[in-house]
């Protein structure tokens, strides 16, 4: 019989019970990265050594670059738009990432949603503890890692978060160094998501509504990501290696750089672009595609200048888990007798939701297990 301790034993014994003490004393202190660097450290706590971070630092191959796609009258020219179809369809089969620009954001609320995730990491660590929480069916929750009981290294990096929609927070549910930027940003990133998916279904060769009956574009959860300046950064990963757990994400990264997507086996840097977003399909759009498009992984580096800021907004409805009120299967229209469906459709995705969350990000694909 294996129990729980026999199972630590094996893992690894004293060195695994000494992790689960230090990462408790980190989440106590309910001040994330930010309140280590801010008091001094030099050198990192061992729970951020990432031992896989150390075998594939060979990173970067300059000679691939993720498409840019420029979505100018994407609706206002049929010609036009149909080019960029072919472009999304491109980018979504072979990278799975792409950047969009002349997507109609004003760069002046990228920049102001910037800062004002800023301005959340970096106010009064009293002020900030007050929203310091695990329990994620929260509305507004601030924590450092989401997976750090799970994760088998720490990220370097803490992170604010929000569930936008369906029913967006009233505005006194939200911190006032940035309640009116995400009000404001909400609006915007909303539309940009309903026309990505309106040229995404198009791009799958089905009608414009497709993806947005299908309730894709229903909620949005941002996450604000604070990286602090690491005084170690090649022993650890800002973000280690996953795939998004949604239909698409929308970010935005600041010009610091560090994201990188697994593309052919090798790390490609995804160049901060100012005024540019970047776009992802996530698991639920590889999973209804059947596999057209494709979720790929991608990870962010630690460096030792920051801090580095990035605000994603993951758009999938919020199921909860125990309450099924949705399910999804790969789309009929796409499968044929030459395009079996390549998923089980059973329980997804709360199944998948729920083993995404308690393996943390591992590097290893929650889609895995529903693979016919
Ligand atoms: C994420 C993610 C990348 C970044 O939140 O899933 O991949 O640049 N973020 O912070
Ligand atoms: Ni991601």
């Amino acid at each position: 019989m294996v129990t729980a301790s026999t199972k630590e034993a094996q893992e690894g014994g004293e060195s695994s019970y000494d992790r689960k003490s230090e990462l408790k004393a980190f989440d106590d202190s309910n001040l994330g990265v930010k309140g280590l660097v801010d008091a001094g450290i030099t050198k990192i706590p061992r729970i951020f050594i990432n031992e896989q971070n150390k075998l594939d630092m060979s990173s970067n191959n300059p000679h691939l670059s993720v498409p840019i796609i420029d979505l100018e009258s994407f609706d206002k020219d049929a010609v036009v738009r149909a080019e960029i179809i072919n472009q999304i369809r491109d980018a979504c089969k072979k990278w799975g990432f792409f950047l969009v620009i002349n997507h109609e954001i004003p760069e002046s609320v990228l920049s102001e949603m910037i800062d004002g995730i800023r301005r959340f990491h970096e106010q009064d660590g009293e002020a900030k503890k007050e929203w310091y929480t695990r329990d994620y069916s929260r509305k507004v929750t601030y924590s450092s890692n989401f997976d750090l009981y799970q994760a088998s290294s720490t990220n370097w990096r803490d992170t604010f978060a929000c569930t936008l929609a369906p029913d967006p927070p009233q505005p006194e549910q939200l911190p006032a160094v940035c309640r009116d930027i995400l009000m404001e940003y909400l609006k915007h990133v909303r539309r940009l998501g309903f026309s990505l998916f309106e040229l995404l279904s198009e791009a799958l060769g089905l009608h414009p509504n497709h993806l947005k009956n299908m309730e894709c574009a229903e909620g949005i959860l941002l996450l604000g990501h604070y990286y602090p300046a690491c005084p170690e950064p090649e022993l650890t990963l800002g973000t280690s290696s996953h795939t998004d757990a949604d239909f698409i994400t929308i970010l935005i990264q600041d010009q610091m750089g560090g994201l990188q997507v697994l593309h052919e086996d090798q790390w490609v840097n995804i160049p901060p672009i100012s005024g540019a977003l970047v776009i992802n399909v996530g698991d639920l759009l590889q999973f209804v595609s059947n596999g057209n498009f494709k979720s790929s992984e991608h990870r962010v580096l630690a460096k030792n200048v920051g801090p580095r800021i990035s605000v994603a907004c993951f758009f999938r409805k919020i199921i909860p888990v125990e309450n099924t009120t949705r399910l999804y299967g790969p789309i009929k229209e796409l499968l044929s007798e030459d395009n079996p469906p390549i998923y089980r459709q059973e329980n997804f995705p709360n199944e998948y939701l729920m083993h995404y969350d308690s393996k943390g990000l591992d590097g290893t694909s929650s889609l895995l297990r529903f693979k016919l």
